[in-house]
């Protein structure tokens, strides 16, 4: 990972993108010996006995998996009940400090003001992106004599109050970012132990509402002991401030050395992984990951606790109509923050209208905060995902990794394991057609450009002869149990 400059060692645990396949059984259905070749995906085939064996225990894995995803903990601060929306600075405009040559696109306070008057003016703020968020590079090198974090005098004149009074006044909140260690990643002033406390209550004063807490220049004992410290100290600064760690990040993501049940606890949001970068590779590399370990992250995620793959780039430089378009669709089933990190001065019409699709954004807001699932990876590059909505509606991706032609894709809701006798409206979230009554055993097929998805929300519109599934929704211990199953 490229640490743009800095001179000091920092590192992440070793992330790696390969190990298991986490859902083992969705990896089974992949080599299991019933071919599902391109022949296999043709209208009206028969499922063999082994794949079908293996769907049902899909199924009850998949019942078990999502009855994980409850929430069970929640934080203190009530804050996030859906995944956060907003603006960030860092993916499309870095840690560029030379305001002289490039008065227009520097780290600076007129950058924000600018982005807050489009995020107030431009629609976003009504569809739910209301976070405006500073990342690294807003400080100066030093803290002042009082030990406190100041903003860079040249870049931030009126001061990090002033801009989030001005956030405020156009009905949006304000972020900021921090690094739990000696310097940010960017060799900025870092927050180490002593500072948490001041730290936390001068965000507070400032009138901050978002805090990501980074992790460079730290060690694995600091980092145990300081993001569940700040989220105490911004707990006793009584101004409800979402709280987004890096933690995770840092440890290589996954358990033993990163425990989802404490950061569920203590955090409302959590890089995991990678930084996102402007290409697809990027955005591959980062499905890959979240979805090959699902079996641990799906769980993890609910309201007001939430994984984070990183910011959107679409309307940046390195993907295609498609390519954005699936970005979208794949962070929304992912229940995945959305926050944007994009020219929203320039942003192209096309990269607008993926951003703003107001059926995309109420999936991502869905209240019951359900991560969705691959839960088909076909050996031709044709992938499935599916995330139970509220009022037993649903959401599905049919995402293609090809790269020669669209590709027609014959399945059934049957065969993505939705009740056998249920009855669906359809609604193709991106062309907003709707295909009303298919039956959980009509074949359908769906035509997905290359490196392209084809998304659709799905409502039941009726129910089942027999509810063998609601009967297993009422299974004791209570709660809710997703009416998808
Ligand atoms: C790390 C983070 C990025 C960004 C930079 C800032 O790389 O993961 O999201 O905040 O630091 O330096």
């Amino acid at each position: 990972m490229d640490w743009h400059g800095r001179g000091l060692q920092c590192r992440r645990g070793a992330v790696s993108a390969g190990g298991r396949e986490a859902w083992a059984v969705s990896q089974l259905m992949q080599t299991a010996s019933c071919e599902r070749g391109r022949g296999g995906a043709g209208p009206g085939e028969p499922l063999c006995a082994a794949a079908a064996a293996m769907e049902a225990a899909v199924l009850s894995g998949l019942v078990l998996a999502l009855a994980l995803a409850l929430p069970s903990v929640a934080l203190e601060n009530g804050l996030a009940r859906t995944p956060p929306m907003g603006w960030m600075s860092w993916e499309r405009f870095r840690c560029n400090v030379d305001c002289q040559a490039d008065p227009r696109n520097c780290i600076s306070e007129q950058l924000f003001f600018e982005m807050a008057d489009r995020l107030a003016e431009d629609g976003w703020r009504e569809l739910g992106y209301e976070y405006i968020n500073l990342d690294d590079c807003w400080a100066a090198k030093q803290r002042d004599a009082a030990g406190q974090l100041v903003p860079d005098p040249k870049r931030f004149p009126r001061g990090i109050k002033a801009l989030a009074d001005y956030v405020h006044a156009r009905g949006l909140k304000l972020g900021i970012y921090g690094d739990l260690g000696i310097f940010t990643c960017g060799g900025y002033p870092g927050t180490m132990l002593e500072n948490v406390k001041q730290d936390a209550q001068t965000f507070a004063a400032w009138g901050v509402d978002m805090l990501k807490l980074d992790g460079c220049y730290s060690s694995a004992e600091e980092q145990a002991k300081g993001y569940p410290e700040m989220a105490r100290a911004l707990n006793a600064t009584g101004r409800p401030i979402v709280y987004s760690c890096s933690w995770p990040a840092y440890q290589g993501g996954l358990p033993p050395k990163v425990n989802y049940t404490i950061l569920a606890e203590i955090c409302n949001l959590w890089r995991n992984y990678d930084d996102i970068e402007d290409s697809w590779d990027s955005v591959l590399s980062i499905v890959d990951w979240f979805f090959t370990n699902q079996d641990v992250l799906q769980p993890a995620a609910g309201p007001g606790h939430w994984n984070d793959p990183d910011m959107l780039i679409i309307g940046n430089f390195g993907l295609s109509y498609e390519q954005s378009r699936s970005q979208m669709a794949l962070w929304t089933v992912m229940a995945a923050p959305l926050l944007m990190s994009t020219d929203l001065r320039t942003i192209s019409p096309g990269a607008k209208e993926i951003l703003q699709n107001r059926l995309m954004i109420q999936i991502n807001q869905d209240p019951l905060g359900i991560q969705g699932r691959r839960i088909v990876k076909e050996k031709y590059d044709i992938e499935v995902f599916v995330r139970p909505l509220a009022q037993a509606a649903s959401a599905l991706v049919f995402f293609s990794r090809r790269t020669d032609m669209p590709f027609r894709y014959t399945t059934s809701l049957a065969k993505l394991h939705f009740p056998e006798d249920a009855v669906y409206e359809v609604q193709d979230v991106y062309v907003g057609k709707i295909i009303g009554d298919l039956k959980a055993a009509d074949n359908f097929s769906v035509v997905i450009n290359p490196s392209g998805v084809v998304m659709w929300y799905l409502r039941r519109t009726a129910l089942p002869v027999q509810p063998w599934h609601v009967v297993r929704q009422q299974a004791p211990g209570g709660g809710y149990r997703p009416a998808l199953l």
